[in-house]
């Protein structure tokens, strides 16, 4: 399965386009909608988050179901036609990388197209994934874990640490976990590094704005241990193998070995901030001005997350059994996962 999107952020409208979805998904708009509003308004986001973003299917559907054929799905943009009104380079954005690349002459055109406005499309994508996810008893989860240097246990502390940056003019960046449970073993390669299943979710994850580090279970801090204090043992779980921990994340050589997949994604504070050093499209010295900005994408970039790796996670499963009906992929789905193990040892 692969997937284009399509539009800018004050433009008319994006649009994503699926090929490879198997036929006869029922699809929930509501669904769709529901995770758009979980990406649109949540604790953080500016004021252009009060318009309430509604997916509609356009094509590769029929009677509520999916066809097989590409499936197209658009949503409207608010504030469309009116473009950034910065005059200046900003930091951390890119503006001007991509006015050096494509020779623009104006600091907001790259903009319009970088923005994360362009995660709600890919948002809608994974929730169609996750619906489809659903009927594997796969569950796909994203929560806040930390907020600048503060671990985040509730939502209370969520508000509180974002109200501290507002009150400081700042932007706050933070910590986030992924945990898709329930996902059989085998899934993705060890034999082809571009279907290593671990590289798959770095590669899209990291391709969220703000991303700059994506980790595999324990991640960085395996470095902290010694080998036989990380190693995740074996044991006979009965009807599956078990790991006694899971500090891999669920992925082995690249393949998935029936635990949690579970990925911690880092993002740098929100770089639109009033008052830091840069250029005009002269070259000539300013500062940035005030712009409408979120604060922190931290929660709302939960929802992205979850619908990247939903989609990730689909694509490598029907990659792995193949199908072109959803009764045909779940089929088997489950038998590949009750194959191997059964075969040895039941
Ligand atoms: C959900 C979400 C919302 C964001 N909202 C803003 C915003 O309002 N203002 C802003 O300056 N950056 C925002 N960002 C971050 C920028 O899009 C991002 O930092 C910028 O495009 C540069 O990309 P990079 O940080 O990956 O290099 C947001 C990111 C996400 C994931």
């Amino acid at each position: 399965m692969r997937f284009l999107t399509a539009g800018e952020s004050h433009g008319e409208k994006l649009i994503a386009i699926i090929e490879g979805l198997p036929s006869g998904l029922v699809i929930s708009t509501d669904k769709i909608d529901e995770m758009l509003a979980r990406r649109q308004n949540v604790y953080g986001r500016s004021e252009r988050q009060s318009l309430r973003d509604k997916a509609k299917i356009v094509s590769g559907l029929n009677d509520g179901k999916s066809t097989g054929a590409p499936l197209a799905i658009e949503i409207p943009n608010g504030n469309c036609g009116k473009k950034g009104d910065f005059e200046y380079y900003r930091p951390g954005h890119v503006d001007m990388v991509a006015d050096m690349k494509y020779c623009f002459g104006d600091p907001t055109l790259g903009a319009e197209r970088a923005s994360a406005r362009e995660t709600a499309v890919r948002t809608a994508v994974g929730a169609v994934a996750k619906q489809m996810l659903e009927l594997l008893g796969i569950t796909v989860n994203a929560r806040v874990t930390r907020l600048g240097d503060v671990d985040i246990e509730s939502n209370e502390q969520i508000k509180r640490e974002i109200d501290k940056a507002v009150a400081k003019g700042e932007t706050l960046g933070g910590r986030l976990v992924v945990t898709l449970g329930g996902v059989i073993s085998g899934i993705g390669s060890y034999a082809f590094w571009d279907r290593r299943l671990d590289a798959l979710f770095a590669g899209a994850l990291m391709s969220i704005p703000s991303v700059k580090a994506v980790e595999c279970g324990l991640g960085v801090r395996f470095c902290d241990f010694y080998g036989s204090e990380v190693a995740d043992c074996i044991v006979n779980g009965g009807n599956r193998p078990k790991r006694i921990s899971n500090n891999c994340g669920g992925i082995e050589g690249g393949i998935s070995n029936g635990e949690d997949i579970v990925f911690t994604l880092t993002l740098k504070p929100i770089p639109s901030i009033s008052g830091l050093s840069t250029v005009n499209k002269f070259g000539d010295p300013c500062k940035s001005g005030n712009v409408r900005s979120d604060v922190c994408a931290v929660p709302a970039a939960c929802a992205v997350a979850e619908a990247i790796s939903s989609f990730v996670l689909l694509s490598a499963i029907i990659d792995c059994v193949g199908g072109d009906t959803v009764d045909e992929v779940i089929d088997r789905y489950n038998r590949k996962g009750a194959t191997a193990w059964n075969k040895k040892y039941l």
